[in-house]
């Protein structure tokens, strides 16, 4: 199995995310790190071990981490995810708690003790792991690469041109994309294509199958908002999109692409992902500032993905 480390500010489709990491049997979930973003971290911690519960996976450690942003103050994202993260969903208490040690001590200390590369996937501003860089950079050398969620080569959804996980902390983005570690960046491009069908879900959810119903539910949730025809949210599967990725990367289409995150004016939290055949002298030469080469998803066989899932 893939060793994984999963940074998370669960989120409905962060707990998706989770639940088909822990279930599927190519991907061993070494730890958990938790940041703020779509909810309170206090509330993203919560969400996770209850998650973890569900999953059976109350083994995982799982560690609290930034409660904001590098430079950003903490921004809700409850419009989507409701006031608790979970969309409403009341999951059963959890007697666990969070580690001690931060996130940073617990990604550190599991990503060096592995004996093999850790995967990192980050689904949520990237605020963990710009601290963790930044504090122990030697972590890198043990690191196979990062999956993050986040970013376009085209749409935003937090702005017109930024994606929200991006958006919420452009500084560590791009810490992150300069680090050195090889980055696939799974992006708006293929997250917003990868859904449930509304009958599948609340087939899902009326099932006897105590974590096909939690899925259900939370895609319901998506289904739900999607009816407010301000949100193309639909049964989004999200998050949990870039987890298949790691177990079915055929079904992607990725390409090498120089790509750096814009900081200043309107277009602060923007993925630039240079698309053209043959990359400029700005690009080669960094005249327009740094970029990176990251391996980035531009399409995806959603039905595929979305039938690994629900596998
Ligand atoms: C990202 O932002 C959050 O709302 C989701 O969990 C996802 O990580 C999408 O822009
Ligand atoms: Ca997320």
């Amino acid at each position: 199995p893939i060793p994984v480390i999963l940074d998370v500010d669960t989120g409905v489709d962060d707990a998706l995310a989770l639940l088909f990491a822990v279930a599927h049997p190519e991907i061993d979930v070494l730890a958990v790190s938790c940041v703020a973003g779509n909810a309170s971290l206090e509330q993203v911690v919560d969400n996770t071990l209850r998650i973890l519960d569900v999953a059976g996976a109350g083994d995982v450690p799982v560690a609290a981490g930034a409660v904001r942003p590098l430079l950003e103050p903490a921004r809700s994202a409850s419009h989507v995810h409701g006031a608790d993260g979970l969309g409403g969903l009341v999951l059963p208490e959890t007697s666990r708690h969070a580690v001690e040690s931060s996130a940073v001590e617990l990604l550190r200390r599991t990503i060096l003790e592995h004996p093999e590369p850790v995967t990192l996937v980050a689904l949520a501003p990237q605020t963990n792991l710009a601290l963790l860089l930044r504090t122990h950079p030697e972590v890198a050398a043990n690191l196979e690469r990062i999956v993050f969620m986040g970013g376009s080569a085209s749409v935003g959804n937090a702005t017109a041109v930024a994606e929200f996980n991006v958006w919420h902390d452009p500084e560590a983005a791009a810490i992150v994309l300069d680090s050195g570690v090889p980055c696939y960046m799974y992006g708006l491009d293929v997250f917003n294509r990868v859904s449930v069908a509304q009958d599948r879900a609340a087939e899902l959810e009326a099932g006897e199958h105590p974590v096909g119903r939690v899925v259900g539910a939370l895609l319901g949730h998506r289904i739900a908002l999607s009816e407010d025809e301000r949100a193309q949210y639909t049964g989004l599967i999200g998050d949990a999109g870039a987890v298949c990725a790691l177990v079915a990367p055929e079904a992607l289409r990725t390409e090498q692409r120089p790509v750096r995150v814009e900081l200043a004016g309107y277009s602060r939290g923007q993925t630039l992902v240079d698309l053209r055949e043959f990359p400029g002298e700005d690009v080669v030469h960094g005249l327009a500032g740094e970029w990176t080469t990251a391996e980035v998803a531009l399409g995806v066989d959603a039905e595929r993905v979305a039938a690994l899932f629900l596998d």
